[in-house]
């Protein structure tokens, strides 16, 4: 099958190189910058065809959306509103169904809200479907197990779940960057310190998943009285850790909300 892509950034580059492991995918792309587009023809050859928007929309069943926000107005003005054989994906952080459908009329839309972790095939996304039929959102939800888990959610809380797995993978990396920084300041080096934090992040989501317990709990369970960890906690509680989350995750959520 043919996969299209306008717009092949980060998070675009990310979902096509998942994508690229299922051998019978190719891929038509068109970007801004012909450097990073050769770069992938380079890397998938004879499965990357740099081309124009008219191409993507001629060759593929499904074209991903992958520009900015405040790119997707001057890109949809471009489409126009006649796609009878084509299924719209927009990440777009904060863009909705119906601005989709303002611009594209009456075609097959998708609206998924991914994370960075889809470029190691653990990604978490969400999708929320306009007119696809059932056979079609199977072969959308096939494809994307490639990247990982694919949830279907109802649009309105596409923004609080774009904060909770989308932004917040950079609030655990600030985490365990700070991890990293005591390893150092006591002795280890950064390739050992920064392995031994990942080995504890991936095992204690783990523990976390095939315990069944709240993290809550977990917390508990780790601070024995009169222990080491609870010592920290307690620094982390007087330093208002958790009020901080929040306000990181308000400060996020109010920027997804308002994003152009
Ligand atoms: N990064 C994340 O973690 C994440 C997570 C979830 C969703 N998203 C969504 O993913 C989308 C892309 O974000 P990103 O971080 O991947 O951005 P990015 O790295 O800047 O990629 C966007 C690319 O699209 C190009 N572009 C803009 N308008 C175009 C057009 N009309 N035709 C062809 N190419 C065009 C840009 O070129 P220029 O540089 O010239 O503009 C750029 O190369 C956003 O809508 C964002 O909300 C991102």
């Amino acid at each position: 099958m043919n996969i299209g892509f306008i717009g092949v950034g980060h998070m675009a580059g990310s979902i096509l190189r998942a994508l690229s492991k299922e051998e019978g995918f190719s891929f038509y792309v068109n970007d801004h910058h012909l450097d990073k587009m050769m770069a992938l023809e380079r890397e998938y050859q004879g499965r990357v065809f740099v081309t124009v928007n008219q191409e993507i929309l001629n060759q593929c069943p499904f074209v991903f959306l992958g520009v900015k926000p405040c790119d997707m107005n001057a890109l949809l003005a471009s489409l126009g509103k006649d796609h009878p054989r084509t299924i719209f994906v927009s990440m777009a952080a904060g863009y909705s169904l119906d601005e989709l459908e303002m611009h594209l009329g009456n075609s097959r839309l998708i609206r998924i809200m991914p994370n960075t972790p889809v470029l190691v095939s653990k990604g978490v996304t969400f999708a929320s479907y306009r007119r696809l039929s059932k056979d079609e959102k199977e072969t959308f939800e096939r494809m994307m197990t490639l990247t990982g888990k694919l949830h279907e959610i109802d649009e309105e809380k596409m923004d609080v779940v774009s904060v909770l797995t989308g932004s917040s993978p950079a609030y655990l990396d600030a985490f365990a960057d700070a991890l990293v920084h005591f390893g150092l300041a006591n002795g280890l080096d950064e390739k050992e310190a920064t392995e031994y934090v990942w080995d504890m992040v991936e095992g204690a989501a783990l523990l976390g998943r095939e315990s069944g317990k709240s993290p809550k709990t977990l917390k508990e369970e780790v601070c024995s009285p009169g222990g080491s960890t609870i010592e920290g906690v307690r620094v982390l509680d007087d330093a208002g850790f958790e009020q901080t989350i929040q306000k990181a995750a308000e400060a996020s959520l109010t920027k997804t909300k308002n994003m152009r």
